[in-house]
């Protein structure tokens, strides 16, 4: 593989540990995947936060390389364990929000930008069109790549933040063009809303695993139901990278060889609702997976229409949304009927154990697939409307 002088120089440790461990990983992987050349990257999102995910060992480490490591290019962080301001409201216990603290802090000292969302793009990292950049956490990834057209493979915490620390990634899968091109084409019916699109997402994602779809027949499709139909691919099928005809921005790649083709019918979409349905008495009705934007959150509140909540209700959105709910008045006016919102976190990632949660309902396909497969969560996918009137619901 082809270094640079200064790639080697931090290579061989003449620019610091942190640099050194980080050339290492990227060297290792860039040998794994044949890579011919590092490439600089624009911005990079690093995951690896909550302390139920990174654990002691994995603080500490962070710690070794944040002695002398500090990043080169704009750096984001993924969602922690808590609210950093509102832990109280979840009912976890304080240690864990100590020790969650210290990660954040040892982050920030490398220079890596709080921000503590799966949305960077909504809160300033939001790369152009053609530019490269390493972004870990797999909603992000496939948004990236696929709405705005920004490269980007599915990076690791470790590998996303040696590109923060070095300012380069491995040139090979999709940072090369003609691995971005569609290779399935994916007729779908007609789609409402993201709870649509999430079905959509979760069935696609099982049935074209290690393929790029080409989705056709979507007239318009918006900014929420992008993310909610990505999110659900990158769940179900590993995916890193869609397009839909005529409305995303490299739809024209040219397949390299002749298309697949799938027909999705309503019943499809029917069984995988179906799928995402355990039967089960509801603990937590939940929004914001990926993070809510802030019109996610007023649709839930006209929905809501001034009545109480009666179950934990919690929408998890960005540090800088929640300010702009404080704002405007929007959190005030929520939190009045019993809903939470929360920032930094979400109930994937927070020790959902310690505040005795067993069930979840959520129009995300990607929070019922996690809260079932890595919590043990019963779950339920609803739309919007359905789970306005679960969480008003008397038990
Ligand atoms: Fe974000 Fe948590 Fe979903 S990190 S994408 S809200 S699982």
């Amino acid at each position: 593989m082809y270094l640079t002088k200064e790639e080697e120089k931090m290579l061989n440790g003449e620019m610091g540990y942190a640099k050194q461990i980080a050339m290492e990983i990227l060297v290792a992987l860039g040998k794994i995947y044949n890579a011919e050349k590092m490439i600089p990257v624009k911005s990079t999102q690093i995951s690896g936060v909550s302390y139920k995910n990174l654990g002691e060992a994995g603080l500490e480490w962070l710690e070794e390389i944040a002695r002398d490591g500090r990043v080169e290019v704009l750096s984001t962080l993924n969602p922690a364990g808590v609210d950093l301001e509102d832990w109280g409201k979840m009912g976890v216990d304080e240690e864990f929000v100590s020790t969650q603290k210290k990660i954040v802090e040892t982050y920030v000292k490398m220079g890596v930008q709080p921000t503590l969302t799966c949305t960077p793009y909504y809160v300033g990292n939001k790369p152009q069109l053609g530019d490269n950049v390493a972004w870990s956490e797999s909603s992000a990834i496939i948004y990236v790549n696929s709405v705005i057209g920004a490269r980007t493979n599915r990076e690791g915490g470790p590998s996303a933040l040696a590109s923060a620390l070095t300012g380069r990634t491995p040139y090979y899968g999709l940072h090369v063009t003609e691995n971005r091109a569609p290779s399935i084409e994916v007729h779908v019916p007609e789609l409402r809303d993201e709870y649509d699109y999430a079905l959509l997402g979760y069935f696609i994602g099982k049935m074209c695993r290690g393929k790029i779809p080409l989705f056709k027949g979507v007239k318009s499709v918006d900014n929420v139901e992008l993310k909610a139909l990505g999110a659900a691919l990158a769940s179900s099928g590993d995916l890193a990278i869609f397009h839909i005809e005529g409305l995303t921005p490299e739809y024209t790649l040219k397949p390299i060889e002749k298309m697949e083709r799938i027909e999705v019918e309503e019943r499809d979409l029917r069984e995988a609702r179906d799928e995402l349905n355990d039967d089960s008495p509801v603990d937590l009705v939940f929004i914001g997976c990926p993070h809510a934007s802030l019109e996610e959150i007023i649709m839930f509140m006209e929905k809501l229409n001034g009545r109480q909540v009666r179950k934990e209700t919690w929408i998890c959105t960005s540090r800088s949304i929640k300010n702009l709910c404080v704002e405007l008045g929007v959190k005030k006016k929520l939190e009045e009927l019993g809903v939470k919102i929360l920032a930094d976190t979400c109930p994937v990632i927070a020790p959902i154990e310690q505040v005795g949660v067993r069930s979840i309902a959520t129009n995300s396909a990607k929070g019922a697939w996690y809260s079932r497969n890595l919590n043990k969560l019963k779950v339920k996918i609803a739309r919007m409307d359905e789970l306005v009137e679960e969480a008003v619901k008397e038990y």
